[in-house]
Protein backbone atom coordinates (compact mmCIF):
# COMPACT_ATOMS: atom_id res chain seq x y z
CA UNK A 1 0.00 0.00 0.00
CA UNK A 2 1.32 3.69 -1.40
CA UNK A 3 2.08 6.20 1.94
CA UNK A 4 1.57 9.27 1.83
CA UNK A 5 4.24 12.06 2.29
CA UNK A 6 4.09 16.10 1.41
CA UNK A 7 8.11 16.74 1.59
CA UNK A 8 7.08 19.71 4.56
CA UNK A 9 4.81 21.32 2.47
CA UNK A 10 1.92 21.40 4.50
CA UNK A 11 0.11 24.10 2.53
CA UNK A 12 0.32 22.30 -0.62
CA UNK A 13 -2.20 19.46 -1.27
CA UNK A 14 0.10 17.46 -3.63
CA UNK A 15 1.75 14.80 -2.06
CA UNK A 16 4.36 11.76 -3.83
CA UNK A 17 5.67 8.48 -2.81
CA UNK A 18 8.50 6.67 -5.03
CA UNK A 19 8.87 2.97 -5.46
CA UNK A 20 11.75 1.57 -7.70
CA UNK A 21 9.26 2.26 -10.85
CA UNK A 22 6.63 4.82 -9.93
CA UNK A 23 6.13 7.49 -8.67
CA UNK A 24 2.94 8.25 -7.58
CA UNK A 25 1.43 11.72 -6.99
CA UNK A 26 -1.95 12.67 -5.64
CA UNK A 27 -3.77 15.75 -5.89
CA UNK A 28 -6.36 16.66 -3.75
CA UNK A 29 -7.02 20.41 -4.87
CA UNK A 30 -8.21 22.14 -8.16
CA UNK A 31 -4.60 23.78 -8.93
CA UNK A 32 -5.42 27.14 -8.47
CA UNK A 33 -2.66 28.48 -6.33
CA UNK A 34 0.34 29.16 -8.94
CA UNK A 35 2.63 26.72 -6.02
CA UNK A 36 1.18 23.77 -6.45
CA UNK A 37 1.32 24.12 -9.75
CA UNK A 38 5.21 24.48 -9.75
CA UNK A 39 5.44 21.66 -7.19
CA UNK A 40 3.39 19.25 -9.55
CA UNK A 41 6.07 20.54 -12.42
CA UNK A 42 8.77 19.76 -10.10
CA UNK A 43 7.67 16.20 -9.48
CA UNK A 44 6.92 15.56 -13.11
CA UNK A 45 9.37 16.82 -14.24
CA UNK A 46 12.08 15.25 -12.17
CA UNK A 47 11.04 11.35 -12.24
CA UNK A 48 14.83 9.50 -13.94
CA UNK A 49 13.45 6.69 -15.02
CA UNK A 50 10.04 6.18 -13.35
CA UNK A 51 7.00 6.53 -14.78
CA UNK A 52 4.64 8.66 -13.49
CA UNK A 53 0.90 7.73 -12.08
CA UNK A 54 -0.90 11.18 -11.06
CA UNK A 55 -4.08 10.59 -8.78
CA UNK A 56 -6.89 13.62 -8.82
CA UNK A 57 -9.26 13.53 -5.91
CA UNK A 58 -11.79 15.55 -5.29
CA UNK A 59 -11.58 18.41 -8.04
CA UNK A 60 -14.55 18.93 -10.60
CA UNK A 61 -11.81 20.77 -12.80
CA UNK A 62 -8.01 21.60 -12.46
CA UNK A 63 -6.57 25.00 -13.36
CA UNK A 64 -5.85 25.94 -17.14
CA UNK A 65 -2.18 25.95 -17.03
CA UNK A 66 -2.02 22.58 -14.64
CA UNK A 67 -4.27 21.01 -17.44
CA UNK A 68 -1.99 22.13 -20.24
CA UNK A 69 1.08 20.95 -18.46
CA UNK A 70 -0.86 17.31 -18.12
CA UNK A 71 -1.38 17.48 -21.78
CA UNK A 72 2.33 18.20 -22.63
CA UNK A 73 3.37 15.23 -20.64
CA UNK A 74 0.90 12.80 -21.77
CA UNK A 75 2.33 13.47 -25.23
CA UNK A 76 5.53 13.35 -24.28
CA UNK A 77 6.21 10.72 -21.28
CA UNK A 78 4.68 7.86 -20.10
CA UNK A 79 2.73 9.17 -17.21
CA UNK A 80 -1.16 7.99 -16.53
CA UNK A 81 -3.88 9.91 -14.90
CA UNK A 82 -6.66 8.64 -12.52
CA UNK A 83 -9.08 11.06 -11.32
CA UNK A 84 -12.17 10.36 -8.59
CA UNK A 85 -14.81 12.91 -10.39
CA UNK A 86 -16.71 12.12 -13.05
CA UNK A 87 -17.20 15.67 -14.23
CA UNK A 88 -13.63 16.00 -14.35
CA UNK A 89 -13.08 12.62 -15.99
CA UNK A 90 -14.98 13.57 -19.14
CA UNK A 91 -13.41 16.98 -19.37
CA UNK A 92 -9.91 15.32 -19.32
CA UNK A 93 -11.65 12.81 -21.89
CA UNK A 94 -12.99 16.07 -23.78
CA UNK A 95 -9.55 18.00 -23.62
CA UNK A 96 -7.64 14.10 -25.17
CA UNK A 97 -5.62 13.38 -22.05
CA UNK A 98 -6.69 10.09 -21.30
CA UNK A 99 -7.81 8.90 -17.68
CA UNK A 100 -8.82 6.41 -15.36
CA UNK A 101 -12.16 6.58 -12.86
CA UNK A 102 -11.23 5.89 -9.98
CA UNK A 103 -14.14 4.77 -7.22
CA UNK A 104 -14.37 6.15 -3.78
CA UNK A 105 -13.98 2.80 -2.14
CA UNK A 106 -10.79 1.80 -3.97
CA UNK A 107 -9.56 5.16 -3.45
CA UNK A 108 -9.94 5.10 0.26
CA UNK A 109 -8.68 1.49 0.09
CA UNK A 110 -5.85 1.72 -2.11
CA UNK A 111 -4.16 5.10 -0.62
CA UNK A 112 -5.68 4.94 3.44
CA UNK A 113 -7.18 8.87 2.78
CA UNK A 114 -9.59 10.05 4.71
CA UNK A 115 -11.67 11.97 2.03
CA UNK A 116 -13.93 14.55 3.43
CA UNK A 117 -17.91 13.79 2.95
CA UNK A 118 -19.18 16.49 1.57
CA UNK A 119 -22.80 15.21 2.11
CA UNK A 120 -25.16 18.23 3.48
CA UNK A 121 -27.14 16.90 6.61
CA UNK A 122 -29.61 19.52 5.82
CA UNK A 123 -32.69 17.83 5.52
CA UNK A 124 -36.67 18.53 6.16
CA UNK A 125 -39.33 15.82 6.02
CA UNK A 126 -41.34 17.69 3.68
CA UNK A 127 -38.46 18.28 0.99
CA UNK A 128 -38.57 13.82 0.59
CA UNK A 129 -39.91 12.78 -2.78
CA UNK A 130 -42.31 10.30 -2.07
CA UNK A 131 -40.97 7.04 -3.05
CA UNK A 132 -44.71 5.85 -4.04
CA UNK A 133 -44.22 8.70 -7.14
CA UNK A 134 -41.85 6.76 -9.26
CA UNK A 135 -42.92 3.80 -12.51
CA UNK A 136 -40.75 6.18 -14.39
CA UNK A 137 -44.20 8.23 -14.80
CA UNK A 138 -42.68 11.83 -13.99
CA UNK A 139 -45.75 14.13 -13.37
CA UNK A 140 -45.41 17.42 -12.97
CA UNK A 141 -45.85 17.65 -9.27
CA UNK A 142 -42.96 15.21 -8.96
CA UNK A 143 -40.67 17.53 -11.45
CA UNK A 144 -41.78 20.57 -9.28
CA UNK A 145 -40.98 18.78 -5.67
CA UNK A 146 -37.56 17.80 -7.16
CA UNK A 147 -36.98 21.62 -8.60
CA UNK A 148 -37.90 22.74 -5.11
CA UNK A 149 -35.83 20.45 -3.27
CA UNK A 150 -32.70 20.94 -5.81
CA UNK A 151 -33.26 25.25 -5.14
CA UNK A 152 -33.59 24.83 -1.52
CA UNK A 153 -30.54 22.44 -0.92
CA UNK A 154 -28.26 23.24 -3.87
CA UNK A 155 -29.32 26.85 -5.08
CA UNK A 156 -29.89 25.83 -8.61
CA UNK A 157 -33.05 27.36 -9.53
CA UNK A 158 -34.88 25.28 -12.59
CA UNK A 159 -38.16 25.52 -10.93
CA UNK A 160 -39.69 27.51 -14.11
CA UNK A 161 -37.81 25.61 -16.35
CA UNK A 162 -39.90 23.72 -19.32
CA UNK A 163 -41.19 20.49 -17.74
CA UNK A 164 -41.23 18.67 -20.22
CA UNK A 165 -37.54 19.14 -21.20
CA UNK A 166 -36.75 18.38 -17.40
CA UNK A 167 -38.63 15.23 -17.15
CA UNK A 168 -36.94 14.40 -20.82
CA UNK A 169 -33.50 15.10 -19.09
CA UNK A 170 -34.41 13.43 -15.91
CA UNK A 171 -35.64 10.13 -17.95
CA UNK A 172 -32.18 10.20 -20.12
CA UNK A 173 -30.08 10.38 -16.62
CA UNK A 174 -32.24 7.00 -15.81
CA UNK A 175 -31.78 5.68 -19.28
CA UNK A 176 -27.85 6.24 -18.70
CA UNK A 177 -27.91 4.71 -15.21
CA UNK A 178 -27.36 8.02 -13.72
CA UNK A 179 -30.06 7.73 -11.51
CA UNK A 180 -31.73 4.64 -10.70
CA UNK A 181 -35.01 5.17 -11.43
CA UNK A 182 -37.83 8.07 -9.03
CA UNK A 183 -37.54 5.85 -6.25
CA UNK A 184 -34.16 6.43 -5.52
CA UNK A 185 -33.92 9.98 -6.76
CA UNK A 186 -33.93 11.55 -3.10
CA UNK A 187 -31.05 9.00 -1.99
CA UNK A 188 -29.08 8.99 -5.07
CA UNK A 189 -29.11 12.78 -5.93
CA UNK A 190 -30.81 15.31 -3.59
CA UNK A 191 -28.81 14.10 -0.48
CA UNK A 192 -25.71 13.18 -1.75
CA UNK A 193 -23.91 16.29 -3.26
CA UNK A 194 -21.36 13.85 -5.41
CA UNK A 195 -24.29 12.38 -7.48
CA UNK A 196 -25.51 15.93 -7.52
CA UNK A 197 -22.77 17.21 -8.90
CA UNK A 198 -22.60 13.88 -11.27
CA UNK A 199 -25.69 14.94 -12.54
CA UNK A 200 -25.39 18.74 -13.18
CA UNK A 201 -22.34 17.36 -15.28
CA UNK A 202 -24.99 17.80 -18.28
CA UNK A 203 -28.29 18.60 -16.41
CA UNK A 204 -28.35 21.75 -18.33
CA UNK A 205 -27.86 21.29 -21.88
CA UNK A 206 -24.34 22.49 -22.77
CA UNK A 207 -24.15 21.46 -26.42
CA UNK A 208 -21.88 24.57 -28.20
CA UNK A 209 -19.85 24.76 -31.03
CA UNK A 210 -17.37 27.77 -32.70
CA UNK A 211 -19.27 30.24 -34.73
CA UNK A 212 -22.52 27.57 -34.56
CA UNK A 213 -24.77 28.78 -36.73
CA UNK A 214 -22.38 30.51 -38.98
CA UNK A 215 -24.68 32.63 -41.11
CA UNK A 216 -25.35 34.30 -37.65
CA UNK A 217 -21.97 35.13 -37.18
CA UNK A 218 -21.54 36.09 -41.09
CA UNK A 219 -24.35 38.80 -39.79
CA UNK A 220 -22.05 40.01 -37.01
CA UNK A 221 -18.89 40.36 -38.95
CA UNK A 222 -20.89 41.72 -41.92
CA UNK A 223 -23.38 44.17 -40.06
CA UNK A 224 -23.20 44.55 -36.79
CA UNK A 225 -19.66 44.66 -36.26
CA UNK A 226 -19.51 47.58 -38.71
CA UNK A 227 -22.13 49.61 -36.83
CA UNK A 228 -20.52 48.82 -33.50
CA UNK A 229 -17.44 50.18 -34.59
CA UNK A 230 -18.75 53.92 -34.35
CA UNK A 231 -18.62 52.99 -30.58
CA UNK A 232 -15.60 53.93 -28.45
CA UNK A 233 -15.98 50.88 -26.58
CA UNK A 234 -18.17 48.06 -26.57
CA UNK A 235 -19.46 46.15 -23.87
CA UNK A 236 -20.97 42.71 -25.26
CA UNK A 237 -22.73 39.79 -23.20
CA UNK A 238 -22.96 36.32 -23.82
CA UNK A 239 -24.97 34.75 -21.27
CA UNK A 240 -25.34 31.09 -21.01
CA UNK A 241 -21.90 31.14 -22.59
CA UNK A 242 -21.72 27.07 -21.79
CA UNK A 243 -17.95 25.97 -22.25
CA UNK A 244 -16.54 29.28 -23.90
CA UNK A 245 -16.68 28.49 -27.73
CA UNK A 246 -19.52 31.31 -28.87
CA UNK A 247 -17.51 33.98 -26.63
CA UNK A 248 -14.28 33.05 -27.96
CA UNK A 249 -15.77 32.95 -31.60
CA UNK A 250 -17.06 36.97 -31.03
CA UNK A 251 -13.28 37.37 -30.04
CA UNK A 252 -12.04 36.35 -33.14
CA UNK A 253 -14.41 38.15 -35.18
CA UNK A 254 -13.34 41.23 -33.20
CA UNK A 255 -9.97 40.91 -33.29
CA UNK A 256 -10.46 40.24 -37.01
CA UNK A 257 -11.85 43.61 -37.23
CA UNK A 258 -9.78 45.02 -35.50
CA UNK A 259 -12.21 45.76 -32.05
CA UNK A 260 -11.08 43.69 -29.94
CA UNK A 261 -8.90 46.28 -27.84
CA UNK A 262 -11.72 48.22 -26.84
CA UNK A 263 -14.31 45.50 -26.34
CA UNK A 264 -15.10 43.57 -23.04
CA UNK A 265 -16.73 40.51 -23.42
CA UNK A 266 -18.98 39.21 -20.03
CA UNK A 267 -19.20 35.46 -20.59
CA UNK A 268 -21.39 33.78 -17.88
CA UNK A 269 -23.50 30.51 -17.34
CA UNK A 270 -25.51 28.84 -14.63
CA UNK A 271 -23.16 25.82 -14.64
CA UNK A 272 -20.05 26.07 -12.45
CA UNK A 273 -18.34 23.81 -14.14
CA UNK A 274 -18.76 24.70 -17.74
CA UNK A 275 -17.44 28.38 -16.45
CA UNK A 276 -14.15 26.97 -15.43
CA UNK A 277 -13.70 25.46 -18.25
CA UNK A 278 -14.62 27.74 -20.48
CA UNK A 279 -12.10 29.66 -18.99
CA UNK A 280 -9.27 27.71 -19.18
CA UNK A 281 -10.08 27.48 -23.05
CA UNK A 282 -8.94 24.20 -23.75
CA UNK A 283 -10.49 21.93 -26.47
CA UNK A 284 -10.17 18.26 -28.21
CA UNK A 285 -9.20 18.22 -31.88
CA UNK A 286 -12.51 17.23 -33.12
CA UNK A 287 -14.30 20.35 -31.14
CA UNK A 288 -11.43 22.78 -33.04
CA UNK A 289 -12.00 20.43 -36.97
CA UNK A 290 -15.88 21.33 -36.31
CA UNK A 291 -15.38 24.37 -35.43
CA UNK A 292 -12.96 25.52 -38.46
CA UNK A 293 -15.74 24.46 -40.79
CA UNK A 294 -18.57 26.67 -39.31
CA UNK A 295 -15.95 29.77 -39.12
CA UNK A 296 -15.41 29.28 -42.94
CA UNK A 297 -18.39 29.50 -43.56
CA UNK A 298 -18.99 32.37 -42.01
CA UNK A 299 -16.65 33.96 -43.44
CA UNK A 300 -13.63 33.90 -41.87
CA UNK A 301 -10.90 33.74 -44.03
CA UNK A 302 -7.72 32.60 -41.68
CA UNK A 303 -6.56 29.27 -40.61
CA UNK A 304 -8.90 28.60 -37.93
CA UNK A 305 -5.69 26.61 -36.02
CA UNK A 306 -3.85 29.75 -36.25
CA UNK A 307 -6.06 31.29 -32.98
CA UNK A 308 -4.71 28.28 -30.99
CA UNK A 309 -1.95 27.00 -29.22
CA UNK A 310 -1.43 23.09 -29.62
CA UNK A 311 -0.52 21.04 -26.74
CA UNK A 312 -0.80 17.46 -27.41
CA UNK A 313 -3.80 16.45 -28.52
CA UNK A 314 -5.36 19.38 -27.06
CA UNK A 315 -5.95 23.07 -28.72
CA UNK A 316 -6.00 26.20 -26.29
CA UNK A 317 -7.36 29.24 -27.43
CA UNK A 318 -4.31 31.86 -27.53
CA UNK A 319 -3.97 34.56 -24.32
CA UNK A 320 -5.07 37.39 -26.35
CA UNK A 321 -8.41 35.83 -27.04
CA UNK A 322 -8.88 34.71 -22.97
CA UNK A 323 -7.47 37.74 -22.21
CA UNK A 324 -10.48 39.99 -23.10
CA UNK A 325 -13.49 38.11 -21.62
CA UNK A 326 -14.42 37.72 -18.05
CA UNK A 327 -15.76 34.60 -17.44
CA UNK A 328 -18.40 34.25 -14.47
CA UNK A 329 -21.22 31.96 -13.17
CA UNK A 330 -24.66 33.76 -13.23
CA UNK A 331 -28.12 32.53 -13.38
CA UNK A 332 -30.67 34.26 -15.41
CA UNK A 333 -33.02 33.61 -12.75
CA UNK A 334 -31.56 36.37 -10.61
CA UNK A 335 -33.13 39.60 -12.40
CA UNK A 336 -30.53 42.13 -11.71
CA UNK A 337 -28.95 43.92 -14.67
CA UNK A 338 -25.57 43.33 -14.68
CA UNK A 339 -24.22 46.37 -17.55
CA UNK A 340 -25.35 48.06 -20.26
CA UNK A 341 -24.27 46.26 -23.65
CA UNK A 342 -24.48 47.10 -26.87
CA UNK A 343 -24.67 43.18 -27.90
CA UNK A 344 -26.36 40.75 -25.79
CA UNK A 345 -26.17 36.66 -27.13
CA UNK A 346 -28.76 34.38 -25.49
CA UNK A 347 -28.73 31.49 -27.77
CA UNK A 348 -30.22 28.27 -27.17
CA UNK A 349 -30.82 28.86 -23.68
CA UNK A 350 -34.62 30.30 -23.44
CA UNK A 351 -35.74 27.46 -25.37
CA UNK A 352 -35.57 25.68 -21.58
CA UNK A 353 -37.62 28.08 -19.77
CA UNK A 354 -41.70 28.48 -19.39
CA UNK A 355 -43.23 31.50 -20.72
CA UNK A 356 -42.97 33.33 -17.98
CA UNK A 357 -39.58 32.87 -17.19
CA UNK A 358 -38.46 34.25 -20.62
CA UNK A 359 -40.48 36.97 -20.08
CA UNK A 360 -38.67 38.16 -17.36
CA UNK A 361 -35.20 37.61 -18.23
CA UNK A 362 -36.38 39.34 -22.22
CA UNK A 363 -37.48 42.47 -19.59
CA UNK A 364 -33.89 41.88 -18.00
CA UNK A 365 -31.97 42.09 -21.19
CA UNK A 366 -34.00 44.83 -22.85
CA UNK A 367 -33.16 46.76 -19.61
CA UNK A 368 -29.37 45.78 -19.75
CA UNK A 369 -28.72 47.29 -23.37
CA UNK A 370 -28.66 50.76 -24.76
CA UNK A 371 -30.55 52.22 -26.76
CA UNK A 372 -29.30 51.02 -30.24
CA UNK A 373 -28.00 47.61 -28.92
CA UNK A 374 -28.24 43.84 -30.38
CA UNK A 375 -30.41 40.88 -28.47
CA UNK A 376 -29.57 37.52 -30.88
CA UNK A 377 -31.51 34.72 -29.83
CA UNK A 378 -31.21 31.04 -30.66
CA UNK A 379 -32.53 29.04 -33.78
CA UNK A 380 -35.57 27.72 -32.19
CA UNK A 381 -36.13 30.72 -30.33
CA UNK A 382 -37.72 34.10 -30.89
CA UNK A 383 -40.63 36.97 -29.40
CA UNK A 384 -43.55 35.83 -30.83
CA UNK A 385 -44.90 33.59 -28.23
CA UNK A 386 -43.72 35.60 -25.55
CA UNK A 387 -44.08 39.13 -23.75
CA UNK A 388 -40.79 40.39 -26.12
CA UNK A 389 -42.66 41.27 -29.01
CA UNK A 390 -44.02 44.55 -26.77
CA UNK A 391 -40.16 45.39 -26.01
CA UNK A 392 -38.54 43.91 -29.11
CA UNK A 393 -38.50 44.90 -33.23
CA UNK A 394 -37.07 41.40 -35.42
CA UNK A 395 -33.83 43.08 -37.13
CA UNK A 396 -33.10 40.11 -39.21
CA UNK A 397 -36.28 37.67 -37.96
CA UNK A 398 -34.63 34.49 -39.94
CA UNK A 399 -31.52 34.73 -37.83
CA UNK A 400 -33.12 35.72 -34.64
CA UNK A 401 -31.44 38.85 -34.41
CA UNK A 402 -33.51 41.18 -32.56
CA UNK A 403 -33.13 45.22 -31.35
CA UNK A 404 -35.54 47.55 -28.72
CA UNK A 405 -38.31 49.31 -29.29
CA UNK A 406 -38.71 53.03 -27.75
CA UNK A 407 -41.00 51.63 -24.90
CA UNK A 408 -42.44 54.98 -24.58
CA UNK A 409 -43.60 55.39 -28.61
CA UNK A 410 -43.34 51.55 -29.50
CA UNK A 411 -41.21 53.10 -32.18
CA UNK A 412 -38.68 50.38 -33.93
CA UNK A 413 -34.95 52.18 -34.06
CA UNK A 414 -33.98 51.63 -37.78
CA UNK A 415 -32.59 54.72 -38.16
CA UNK A 416 -29.98 54.24 -35.12
C1 LIG B 1 -27.38 24.60 -25.13
S1 LIG B 1 -26.20 25.56 -24.25
C2 LIG B 1 -26.02 26.90 -25.38
C3 LIG B 1 -24.61 27.43 -25.45
C4 LIG B 1 -24.39 28.55 -26.41
N1 LIG B 1 -25.15 29.72 -26.06
C5 LIG B 1 -24.73 28.13 -27.82
O1 LIG B 1 -25.79 28.45 -28.33
O2 LIG B 1 -23.90 27.44 -28.43
C6 LIG B 1 -27.20 26.24 -22.97
C7 LIG B 1 -26.39 26.85 -21.84
O3 LIG B 1 -27.26 27.64 -21.05
C8 LIG B 1 -26.89 27.47 -19.70
N2 LIG B 1 -28.02 27.83 -18.83
C9 LIG B 1 -29.12 27.10 -18.56
N3 LIG B 1 -29.89 27.73 -17.67
C10 LIG B 1 -29.28 28.92 -17.40
C11 LIG B 1 -29.56 30.02 -16.54
N4 LIG B 1 -30.64 30.04 -15.77
N5 LIG B 1 -28.70 31.05 -16.50
C12 LIG B 1 -27.58 31.05 -17.26
N6 LIG B 1 -27.24 30.03 -18.06
C13 LIG B 1 -28.08 28.97 -18.14
C14 LIG B 1 -26.51 26.01 -19.60
O4 LIG B 1 -25.71 25.75 -18.46
C15 LIG B 1 -25.79 25.79 -20.93
O5 LIG B 1 -24.41 25.98 -20.78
Amino acid sequence: MWKLKNEGIPVLNIFYEDSANTRLISIMSTLHKREEREYLQYLVKDTGERKIEVFIYEANIIHGYALKMLCEYCASIKIKVHVQKKTLHSYLLRCGIPSLLISRGSIQKEMNVPITQTIDAKDSAEQKIDSVTSEMEFTDELVDRFTEVVYSKYGFDFREYQKNSLKRRLQIFIRKGRIQDFHHIYEEVLENRENFENLMIDFPIRTTEFFRDSNVFKIIRNKILPYLDSYPSIKIWCSGCSTGEEPYSLAILLGEAGMLDKTHIYATDLNPNVVEEARNGMYGIETIQKGSENYTNSGGKNHFNDYFDIIGKCARIKHQYRNRILFFQHSLTNTGILNEFQLILCRNVLMYFNNSLQNKVLKLFNNSMDLSAFLLLGKSEGIQNNDGKDIFFAYDRENRIYRKKEILTGKENWLL
